[in-house]
C-alpha cells in the first residue's frame, strides 16, 4: 500500500515508517518539523515538508501523491502547555486535523490510523484500563485528542471514513536508526537516560507514598516498535470496519523499577530524589490490552522492560545530541 505518514518526523511516526518500509509499503511523510527531525526520515521514503495548519500543504500533498491510507501522528502533545494554552491544542489536535481529514475525503482517501493517547482516561481508579472505561480528560491535551476521536465516528457515519484510533500508554525505546529526541523532554525513560548521559545531576521521582508495592507511580511502557507493529495491524481492518484499541504492556511498571533497571542497563548510579506529588498524577495507569491482542493478532515482541531501555539507551549513545549530532559525526 502507498501510506502517508503525517507526523513521520517525529518519534513513533519514524519508527513506524521505518516499519512500514521493512513490510514493503511505500511511504510519504507529511511534516512540518516543528518537533520532528528531517533526519529521522529515512531515505527511502518520500518527505513533503508541510504543515495540516495549511490547506496549499495538504492539497499540494494530496494532490501530487495518491496514497491508500493516512497514518495520523500529528500533534501537540504537552500536558503542561495544553493546561497554560489549551488554544494552540484545540487549534493543532482538533482544527487541523478536521483539515486532514476534509482533505483526505476530497481525494478519496477513507482509511485513516489516529494516535490517540491514554490520557482520553483521565484517572481511572481501577485497573486495567479498558476501552469501554469512562473518558474523563483531565487535560486540554486528552481532552483534544478525545473530541477528534468523536469527529471520526461521526465522519464514518456521514462519509463512509475508516478508522483506527490507537491509545498509546507510555512509549519508549528506538531502533539503531531512529530514536526519541523531544525538546523539552517530558517523558520518564528518557528523562533517566539523560542522567547516566551526565546532562542532569539526579531524576525526580514526584511522591513515594502512593498505594503501590514501592510508593512510586506505576506506569504501562510500550516498546515504540510494537506500537509500529500494531499500526500496521490496525491497516489491515479498514477495508471492513473501524476500531478503537488500547496499546500498553498489560503490565505496569513503577517509577522506582524504571530507574533501577536503567542502572543496571547504563552501570550508572543515576542518583534519584524524592518530590512532591504532582497534581492529576494517578497511582498506576496501565492498560488492559485484550481488545487488540484478539481482534488483530498482536502479541508484543520486546514487552520487558530491559529491552525497552537497553534498546533506549543504544540509541542515545549513539546519538548523544539526539539528532543534533550523532557519535562519530562530531
Ligand atoms: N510519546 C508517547 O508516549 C505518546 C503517548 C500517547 C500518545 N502519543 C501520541 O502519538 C503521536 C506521536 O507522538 P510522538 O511522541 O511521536 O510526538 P512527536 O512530537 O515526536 O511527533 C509529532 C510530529 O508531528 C509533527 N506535527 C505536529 N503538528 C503538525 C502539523 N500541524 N503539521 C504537520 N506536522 C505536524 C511534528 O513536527 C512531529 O514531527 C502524537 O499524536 C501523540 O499525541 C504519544
Amino acid at each position: 500500500m502507498k501510506i502517508m505518514v503525517v507526523g513521520g518526523a517525529g518519534y513513533i511516526g519514524s519508527v513506524t515508517v521505518e516499519q512500514l518500509l521493512k513490510a514493503g509499503h511505500e511511504v510519504v511523510v507529511f511534516d512540518s518539523l516543528l518537533k520532528g527531525h528531517r533526519e529521522a526520515v529515512p531515505p527511502e521514503a518520500t518527505f513533503f515538508h508541510g504543515d495540516m495548519a495549511n490547506q496549499a500543504d495538504l492539497t499540494r500533498a494530496f494532490e501530487t501523491h495518491q496514497v491508500d491510507a493516512v497514518m495520523h501522528f500529528a500533534a501537540l502533545s504537552l500536558v503542561g502547555e495544553s493546561v497554560s494554552h489549551p488554544s494552540k491544542y484545540f487549534i493543532n489536535n482538533v482544527a487541523n486535523g478536521l483539515k486532514l481529514l476534509d482533505t483526505m475525503l476530497e481525494y478519496g482517501v477513507k482509511k485513516l490510523v489516529f494516535s490517540s493517547t491514554a490520557a482520553v482516561y483521565g484517572e481511572p481508579t481501577e485497573w486495567p484500563i479498558h476501552e469501554d472505561f469512562p473518558h474523563n480528560p483531565t487535560n486540554p491535551y486528552g481532552e483534544s485528542k478525545l473530541a477528534f476521536e468523536k469527529v471520526l465516528k461521526w465522519y464514518e457515519a456521514a462519509y463512509g471514513l475508516r478508522f483506527a484510533t490507537l491509545r498509546y500508554f507510555n512509549a519508549a525505546g528506538a531502533t539503531a536508526r531512529v530514536g526519541e529526541d523531544h525538546e523539552p523532554e517530558t517523558h520518564l525513560i528518557p528523562l533517566v537516560l539523560q542522567v547516566a548521559q551526565g546532562k542532569r545531576q539526579s531524576i525526580s521521582m514526584f511522591g513515594d507514598d502512593y498505594p503501590t508495592p514501592d510508593g512510586t507511580c506505576v506506569r504501562d511502557y510500550i516498546h515504540v516498535v510494537d506500537l509500529a507493529d500494531a499500526h500496521i495491524r490496525a491497516l489491515s481492518i479498514l477495508d471492513e470496519r473501524s476500531g478503537t484499541f488500547n496499546l500498553g504492556n498489560g503490565k505496569g511498571f513503577s517509577v522506582k523499577e524504571v530507574i533501577d533497571v536503567a542502572r543496571k542497563v547504563t552501570g550508572h548510579a543515576i542518583p534519584a530524589v524524592v518530590a512532591p506529588r504532582r497534581a492529576g498524577d494517578p497511582a498506576v495507569l496501565v492498560a488492559s490490552s485484550d481488545r487488540i491482542r484478539r481482534e488483530l493478532g498482536w502479541n508484543p515482541q520486546h514487552a520487558d522492560l530491559e529491552s525497552i531501555i537497553g534498546d533506549a539507551w543504544a540509541w542515545h549513545q549513539t546519538h548523544p545530541q539526539g539528532y543534533g549530532v550523532t557519535a562519530g559525526q562530531a
